[in-house]
């Protein structure tokens, strides 16, 4: 048996706790050790707790040497749209110039672009550019993260993307969740007859993805000039007859109940939410909706209207952070980065901003049983920075800490 010990970390941060996603004050209690170590055993945590405790069952393991450093889960990113072809430094520089991302969309930029390169690319191209990518997120101390298609917007280059997505979950380390996102935009070619476009993704696309069982979860871009509530709701009803769960881009630009209808149908998720008022936060709380905040995306636009964080926490919302990782609106796959702006932005304080993006976030993607929390019998998912206190984490911005990342018990970098 392979077995491999972590000794000595300043703070080895649990988030031990009940076996659900974290609320209100439980969003505070990491459950931190001091001088905290844990025994790995065929890459799944063995035994936890105070470094001398541990270093007594050590013998014959291989160790690693956390002292002076922080040890914590493996960051879950549960919103990114990993795979995609190209960049849109075009856009970026547009939106530096003073046009919002509505008007470059209009004008033939926004996520049409990428949907052009994406639909020209192979195969092998998409996955080289994903594989490069899916190592950034494990460089930033991220290991497991969900993975929405969306830049293919016909039936062949839909499934290409979750097929390359599938690639990616069995050929890295990156553990990759699939989301279907038929509904991103509506592609050019129906712009007259936005209906036609919702029957595709509801008869050919949704059960052509369910028969080859390449998405856990199904997601639309519910928003003005995208999928209407009404188009949403047609589009996400079939998903789950067809066994899949649910998420939901919501009220981003607009607050049109985009959060309310995820709680109609009970969504495990609603993303986004910038514009989300009390009522969308009281419907979520009822119907246990978990809200997904963006930071990054609000930063990168040049908005400064971040969604209402701190209600949500005092509502009992069990709130996740992720990067919504994609090439127009959020180009960032760094969680660290997403910790500083959930705290100097959203007012959240670091151990708030560290559950919503470890063990909240794995709830909200069906694997708060594994992983998200090193507990005993949880995977050992861990990454290892270069400071201290873990407050460091959100406090310092714009660079690296991490010093090594593992999955499974197997150091990646
Ligand atoms: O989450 N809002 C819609 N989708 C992405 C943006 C995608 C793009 O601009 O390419 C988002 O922000
Ligand atoms: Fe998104």
């Amino acid at each position: 048996m392979s077995s491999l010990a972590v000794l000595h970390a300043s703070h080895l941060v649990t988030l031990a706790g009940p076996n659900r996603p974290r609320v209100g004050c439980e969003m505070s209690e990491l459950a931190i050790i001091h001088d905290g170590g844990m025994l790995i055993r065929d890459g799944k945590i063995d035994i936890l707790g105070p470094s001398d405790e541990i270093e007594e069952n050590a013998r014959g393991s291989e160790i690693v040497d956390a002292r002076g450093r922080v040890v914590l889960p493996g960051f879950i990113d549960a919103h990114t749209h990993l795979v995609f072809a190209g960049n849109r430094l075009d856009d970026f520089e547009r939106r530096g110039r003073g046009e919002t991302y509505e008007q470059i969309a209009k004008a033939g930029g926004g996520i049409w672009s990428t949907v052009a390169k994406t639909r020209a690319a192979n195969d092998a191209d998409l996955f080289t550019q994903a594989q490069k990518q899916a190592a950034w997120f494990l460089k930033g101390g991220t290991t497991t993260a969900e993975a929405k298609s969306g830049y293919g917007l016909t039936v062949e280059d839909e499934l290409k993307i979750l097929r390359v997505t599938k690639r990616l979950n069995q050929e890295t380390l990156l553990e990759v969740v699939p989301t279907f996102l038929g509904a991103h935009a509506i592609p050019r070619e129906d712009r007259e007859s936005p209906e036609r476009y919702v029957d595709l993704v509801i008869n050919e696309m949704l059960p052509r993805v369910a028969k080859e069982n390449l998405a856990e979860f199904c997601d639309v871009f519910c928003e003005r000039g995208y999928f209407d509530l009404e188009q949403a709701r047609e589009i996400l009803v079939a998903a789950k007859k067809l066994g899949m769960k649910l998420r939901m881009h919501a009220d981003q630009l607009t607050n049109s109940g985009g959060a309310k209808l995820a709680a109609e149908l009970k969504a495990t998720t609603a993303d986004h939410l910038e514009k989300t008022e009390g009522q969308g936060i009281a419907a979520m709380k009822s119907a246990g909706v978990q809200p997904v905040l963006l930071p990054g995306s609000v930063y990168a636009l040049g908005s400064t209207c971040y969604p209402r964080a701190r209600e949500m926490i005092d509502a009992g919302l069990a709130v996740v952070i992720a990067t919504d990782f994609n090439p127009g609106s959020s180009p960032s796959p760094s969680m660290p980065m997403m910790l500083s702006l959930a705290c100097t932005q959203m007012k959240m304080s670091p151990a708030e901003a560290i559950a919503a993006s470890t063990i909240n976030a794995a709830y909200s993607l069906g694997r708060g049983h594994k992983t998200g929390s090193l507990e005993i019998g949880k995977l050992a998912n861990f990454a290892i920075f270069d400071c201290q206190d873990y407050r460091e984490l959100a406090y310092w911005f714009g660079f690296s800490q991490t010093h090594s990342v593992y999955v499974r018990g197997r150091s990646v970098l």
